[in-house]
């Protein structure tokens, strides 16, 4: 199954972003700190949507506007008082030429959500944030998170057609994260 295969061939592209967040998220103290790491998801999953809404659309996927994330992060800036950013383009993004490397993409940014739980917590903690002002993305769908982890799974499953195909999800899924972490360490 592709969903299963996508988890163990990209987890330690994975775990070299997550490495990387994890020890900027633990040194956030402020609200400004904050604000840049939103600014940082705000950019590159914007990117990312801007090119995925090429190939992919809601007659495609009948949930996918809900699935898409800028909105919700510029919402967090602004209500913590920052302007959102310029989204990046070109080079710092991935190569998103069809509908296959949009999914791939796509699993990357949905991923982001089963993370988002933990992210949340730390953050709330850090900031002292109680009502969770700032903190829809990270929040993801809540309780639903699993559910739309588990639909969406579903979709990826019945995506391709042979391991050629295969291939060119995962490959694209890895630069996805590799291309996130570079633009992580640009924008530090
Ligand atoms: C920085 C802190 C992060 C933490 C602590 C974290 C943690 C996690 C955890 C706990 C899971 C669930 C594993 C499971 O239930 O099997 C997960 C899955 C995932 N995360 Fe992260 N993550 C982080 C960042 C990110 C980011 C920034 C992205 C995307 C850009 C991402 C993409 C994914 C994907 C795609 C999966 C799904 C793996 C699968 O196929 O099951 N994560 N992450």
């Amino acid at each position: 199954m592709l969903a299963e295969q996508l988890k163990k061939d990209t987890l330690q592209s994975h775990q070299q972003l997550e490495k990387m967040l994890v020890g900027r998220m633990k040194a956030i103290r402020s609200q400004e700190d904050y604000v840049k790491l939103l600014q940082l998801f705000y950019t590159y999953f914007g990117g990312l949507e801007t090119l995925i809404d090429q190939y992919i659309n809601q007659s495609e996927l009948s949930d996918y506007a809900e699935r898409r994330k800028a909105q919700a992060l510029a919402n967090d800036i602004e209500t913590l008082g920052g302007h959102p950013m310029s989204k990046a383009s070109g080079e710092n993004l991935p190569q998103i030429k069809n509908k296959l490397q949009a999914y791939a993409a796509l699993y990357v940014i949905e991923g982001s959500t089963l993370g988002g739980k933990i992210i949340s917590k730390m953050m709330a903690q850090q900031l002292g944030i109680s009502n969770g002002e700032g903190l829809s993305f990270f929040n993801g769908y809540g309780d639903d998170t699993e559910a739309k982890w588990d639909s969406f799974k579903d979709v990826l499953n019945k995506l391709t057609k042979s391991s050629e195909e295969d291939k060119v999800v995962i490959d694209s899924a890895n630069e996805t994260f590799e291309k996130f972490k570079q633009w992580a360490e640009k924008n530090a």
